[in-house]
């Protein structure tokens, strides 16, 4: 059972039912591939290995066959047979990277086709049809045509040489151990698989936080970059690594970094040569410049596009792309300055810039204009960049969200950043628009997420957040695909298809954020943990920091004012209609009222409740639907196999424990603060 955990939503369970059986042995039993690459070997793999799994049965692989029924596995082009069967509108709807899977009737045979331009293609199409099994869905009439909505679908590893992993709560780094590379690679060509099953195509090998060690990687521990390339790879997957903007003092020998200087370019240039000789088909670098101590243009009296087209120069000859971070915000700020707001941050540094970055420079910006937090509105660069290509940073990894001991699916958060309307180019340019680059005619455009494994056994700690990566992967793909379908194709693949199952687990997973919300900082004010580690509920803990991280409560009132009119003028930043909205305190979405304005506890809400009542009864209510989350889940005690049953079972109770911390803290505080009882006469601490 332990297998079943570690294989996630590959694990193939094998099929019972009989007929079922046969339907599928009829075609699986012969695979034709007639091609030959390292991407191509990893598919012979992986059908193989599905096949037997799911079937019990050892397909032949070959490159022809003279059975009346089977698979056929190629490139346009490559094969006369499946080339008479395609349409020529079928050869041009297929982008570079999409694939075509159709069931093909002739005279005495009836075979499968997948079909793509690419290796990579017919990588996601296998996933595809492997994925149809696992949902045992009949093979007779299959007809899928499609292309990711979104040209790079990366993930950021936060992992350190020495084997820790910034936010991780997984355990340790699956790639790095004592400042060499972990002795397990099988595990890390598991993680390839996994991650190019949904549609990954690229990762960036190390923490954005680039420490002396891990500045080495572009210089002598290249090596340990090397053999994580030839794993990645074959999974069409490619590596880019973090790097310190100050790498030419701290592994060249150099005085400065600045990037107006001429031997600091020469520097760069000739490091791009190297790092290229080792990897020919190497991404580029992902870069944190000027935040929260980094180093970056800003010592040099320069600004960030001096120092990310110094980079993008160095590797433009060989096709590398800079991605430069939006997350830059002065980090010592003063409490007691309230005109500061670091959500305008990000904004006020690059929009002067927009238009300036060459061509292979991409802005990474946070999905929120702070910091991952539990509900943030949509980061105003995303509407506000017009000539500048960009990349989403979504945050897998649970840090505010209950770090992986608390159930919190976030792919119903993630659709809403994505199908936010930003009007950047009129109504109708929703987050997911920019980010597929099709308004900007670019492919430099995408999407990334800050990875949750490590290597415990089940990659995530709590198995249910393996559905996180999941659901970001497939996002990544399509983020039009609504977040129902995502979850069910989890659940099926991970857990099988019982429908009590299906319909309990989707329950649990789709209610816990705005359960996991309910129980901790109320209507979009954030922040109210533990400072450091980020756990648990400390309402005043960044209050008085230089984190510019402030919630203002006072006896009377709660909330940042951001408006305009009165405020730090934050809703500014964002085009029509979405400025009237937030603006305005009636018309501003009550999730996020506490972000954009300062509201008094007797501010009556929509639902007629005032403000202190709301918190009050979200708190109550949000410990109670903990209960019913157990109470689902032990409905599945024998529907699943016990292992993986007891471990979510014992992070559930876990998380009722620390839900009722939090409840009992936010509301003694709000109470304190306020002398307003709770009108149902709850328990409150005096
Ligand atoms: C958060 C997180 C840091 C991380 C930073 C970043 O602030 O707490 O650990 O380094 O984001 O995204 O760079």
């Amino acid at each position: 059972s332990n297998e079943i955990d570690y294989q996630c939503w590959l694990n193939y369970e094998h099929i019972k039912d009989q007929s079922l059986l046969n339907e599928y042995a009829k075609y699986l039993k012969n695979i034709v591939i007639n091609e030959n690459s390292y991407i191509i070997d990893s598919i012979k793999d992986e059908i193989y290995y599905s096949i037997n799994k799911i079937l019990g049965i050892s397909p032949l692989i070959n490159n022809y066959t003279n059975s009346n029924k089977f698979i056929t596995i190629s490139k346009i082009g490559k094969n006369n047979l499946v080339d008479s069967f395609l349409k020529d509108e079928e050869i041009i709807a297929i982008d570079e990277e999409g694939f075509l899977i159709k069931t093909v009737n002739s005279h005495d045979k009836k075979f499968i086709i997948v079909t793509s331009k690419s290796d990579n293609g017919l990588l996601y199409g296998t996933f595809y049809l492997i994925r149809t099994l696992q949902e045992k869905k009949l093979l007779d009439d299959l007809y899928v045509l499609e292309n990711p909505k979104t040209p790079l679908r990366m993930i950021n590893h936060w992992d350190n040489l020495n084997g820790n992993i910034e936010r991780g709560y997984a355990g340790k780094s699956i790639f790095y151990r004592n400042y060499e590379l972990v002795d397990n690679l099988d595990r890390i060509r598991d993680y390839a698989r996994l991650l190019s099953s949904v549609g990954i195509n690229a990762i960036s090998l190390n923490n954005v936080n680039v420490g002396k060690e891990e500045a080495r990687l572009i210089d002598d521990k290249i090596y340990i970059v090397e053999t994580l390339y030839e794993i990645f790879k074959r999974y069409g997957i490619k590596v880019f690594l973090s790097v310190n903007f100050a790498s030419p003092i701290m592994i060249g020998g150099l005085k400065t970094a600045d990037p107006l200087n001429k031997e600091v370019n020469e520097w760069w240039k000739k490091r791009a040569n190297f790092i290229y000789d080792h990897i020919p088909e190497f991404g580029g670098f992902l870069v944190k410049a000027d935040s929260e101590d980094q180093p970056g243009p800003y010592s040099y009296n320069r600004n960030h596009a001096d120092g990310a087209n110094m980079l993008a120069e160095a590797l433009a000859p060989h096709n590398g792309l800079i991605i430069w971070r939006a997350f830059v915000y002065n980090c010592y700020q003063d409490w007691r300055d309230q005109n500061t707001d670091r959500a305008k941050a990000a904004y006020e540094t690059f929009i002067p810039l927009d238009g300036q970055f060459l061509d292979n420079v991409i802005i990474q910006i946070k999905n929120g204009p702070m910091d991952f937090q539990v509900r943030e509105p949509v980061n105003p660069l995303f509407g506000g960049l017009k000539k500048t290509n960009q990349i989403l940073e979504l945050q897998i990894t649970q840090e505010y969200t209950g770090q992986q001991k608390h159930l919190c699916y976030l792919v119903p958060q993630w659709k809403e950043v994505l199908d936010f309307d930003t009007y950047l180019f009129g109504e109708g340019t929703s987050v997911s628009e920019i980010i597929s680059g099709v308004p900007f005619n670019s492919k430099k455009f995408g999407i990334a997420g800050v990875s949750n494994v490590g290597d415990d056994t089940n990659w995530t700690g709590h198995t249910l957040a393996q559905a996180n990566l999941y659901g970001y992967g497939r996002l990544t793909w399509n983020p039009e695909l609504k977040s129902s379908q995502i979850t069910d194709e989890w659940i099926k693949c991970t857990f099988g298809n019982n429908s009590k199952l299906l319909e309990n687990l989707s329950n649990m997973l789709q209610n816990s954020w705005t359960i996991y919300e309910k129980y901790t900082s109320p209507l979009g004010i954030g922040w109210m943990v533990n400072p450091g580690h980020h756990y648990g509920p400390n309402v005043d803990g960044y209050e008085y920091s230089r984190w510019g991280t402030y919630h203002r409560a006072n006896h009377f009132g709660i909330g940042v004012d951001r408006t305009l009119k009165s405020g730090t003028g934050f809703t500014r930043l964002y085009q029509q209609p979405n400025f009237e909205m937030f603006e305005h305190l009636e018309s501003c979405p009550e999730e996020l009222l506490l972000f954009f304005h300062h509201v008094s506890y007797i501010y009556k809400l929509k639902n007629n409740k005032t403000l202190i009542q709301h918190i009050y009864d979200t708190h109550f209510e949000g410990v109670e639907d903990v209960q019913e989350l157990i109470n689902q889940w032990i409905e599945l005690e024998g529907l699943i196999d016990n292992k993986r049953y007891q471990d979510v079972l014992s992070r559930l109770l876990e998380q009722k424990e620390h839900a009722k911390e939090w409840r009992d803290v936010i509301n003694t505080y709000f109470y304190r603060k306020t002398m307003i009882y709770d009108e149902k006469c709850r328990k409150i601490y005096p």
